[in-house]
């Protein structure tokens, strides 16, 4: 075995669990894998013989209806429980919400499509259990590791966001982009606080927010093909992976989410300006018509950017489409007032225009933002 041991303060020994109570439990994060959870139930029966283990399901309202699938096998058998969250998308939040809902003294979170090895848990659960280890993680980039899973491209991707984890966030883990691990429950508790539920990496954010003083140990293992349905990870999580990056940098002080919502505001910026130009050199409209027309349709794009990028893991579908579109609509027009309203008193005090613009502009996007958050993306 390839053992890469973490320096950090020894932690006293994890509680010991009552005999009738868990002391494992498997965390299922789950989005339409209806034909997945069953077979991966079975087989975390298997192996699992002789442990006290239960199995958190935490399935976000899969449109294919998983949680009934897990339902029925938790009336069959009461170590399968199921959270089922509405409203809610997001694989590093759903797997927070099952660790914290476990009693148990150890955590292990694995995917449902069986692509990782389930075999492996014994004896993660048996490093954990000796107090060698505050975390052990199924790595992808040790002696040992097999891949059958993943294709050439998404291998390259993730072994440089790996690379840029490892400089950036100073963590010395091979694999921090894992999704298959164990952990002290108790520890985990202690991290909690700081993690954010945006995104895909846990494990990163878990041992970045440790800042080392989590005792790692990593195992290699097979990382399978996905049996049934299809991957959730599209080309965006990168964009996932910046902002934490960013988050865990700045000690949360910036936000992704932010500098993007900031960043569409300045291309809206632009297309205002192009619509102006357009509506009064080709359609000859008056000023004040061309005007309006080129807020209208900034705050129209700005808008569908928005849905589509800033907030992407909240999208609006729908009817909801069109009642953000008029809360936006709303919110940008009374943070205009904010905007003109900040340059004036600025410009009052002193009469340096960019400095004023400036000013007008910030306040508009911070109330644009923090309103939008209230408004329109309301959780
Ligand atoms: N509850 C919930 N909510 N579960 C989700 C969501 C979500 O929004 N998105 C994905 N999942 C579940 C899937 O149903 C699956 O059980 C697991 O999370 C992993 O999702 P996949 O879509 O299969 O990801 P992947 O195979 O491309 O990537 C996996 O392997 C990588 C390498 O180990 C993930 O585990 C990555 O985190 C990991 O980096
Ligand atoms: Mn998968």
């Amino acid at each position: 075995m390839n053992e890469a041991i973490r320096p950090g303060p020894e932690s006293p020994q994890a509680p010991q669990p009552s005999p009738r109570s868990p002391e494992l439990s498997v965390i299922v994060p789950t989005f339409n894998e209806r034909d997945n959870v069953t077979v991966l139930y079975r087989r975390l029966e298997a192996t699992l013989q002789g442990v006290a283990w239960e199995a958190i399901f935490v399935d976000d309202n899969s449109p294919d209806g998983t949680f009934d699938v897990v339902r029925s096998l938790a009336q069959h058998d009461s170590r399968v429980r199921c959270i089922r969250r509405i409203g809610r998308r997001g694989l590093s939040g759903a797997c927070i919400e099952g660790i914290l809902a476990s009693s148990a003294p150890y955590a292990a979170v694995i995917d449902a499509d069986l692509q990782h090895d389930e075999a492996q848990l014994p004896k993660m659960l048996a490093l954990l259990r000796s107090g060698q280890a505050d975390l052990v993680v199924g790595s992808r980039y040790i002696e040992g590791y097999k891949n059958e899973g993943f294709n050439k491209q998404r291998a390259g991707a993730s072994q440089l966001a790996t690379e840029v984890a490892k400089k950036v966030l100073q963590v010395e883990i091979a694999d921090p982009m894992s999704g298959f691990f164990m952990i002290r429950t108790d520890r985990f508790g202690e991290l909690a606080p700081k993690l954010s539920v945006h995104g895909f990496k846990i494990l990163l954010d878990v041992v970045a927010s440790a800042h080392g003083g989590l005792r790692a140990v990593e195992i290699p293992y097979t990382f399978g093909e996905r049996q049934h349905g299809e991957s959730k990870l599209d080309s965006m999580v990168a964009l996932d992976f910046l902002g934490l990056v960013l988050a865990k940098l700045t000690n949360d002080a910036v936000s992704l989410r932010f500098l993007l919502f900031a960043m569409v505001g300045s291309i809206g910026l632009v297309v205002h300006l192009t619509t102006l130009f357009i509506s009064l050199e080709v359609f000859k409209e008056p000023f004040a018509e061309a005007q309006a027309a080129g807020a209208l349709v900034a705050m129209t794009s700005n808008f569908i950017l928005n849905n589509f990028l800033t907030y992407r893991d909240q999208r609006l579908k729908g009817f909801a489409i069109l009642r953000g579109l008029i809360a936006f609509y709303i919110v940008c027009s009374v943070g205009l007032f904010a905007n003109v309203g900040v340059a004036f008193s600025v410009y009052d005090q002193e009469p340096i225009w960019w400095l004023a613009g400036m000013a007008g502009a910030l306040m508009g996007v911070v109330w644009n933002y923090a309103m939008s958050g209230l408004f329109v993306w309301r959780k």
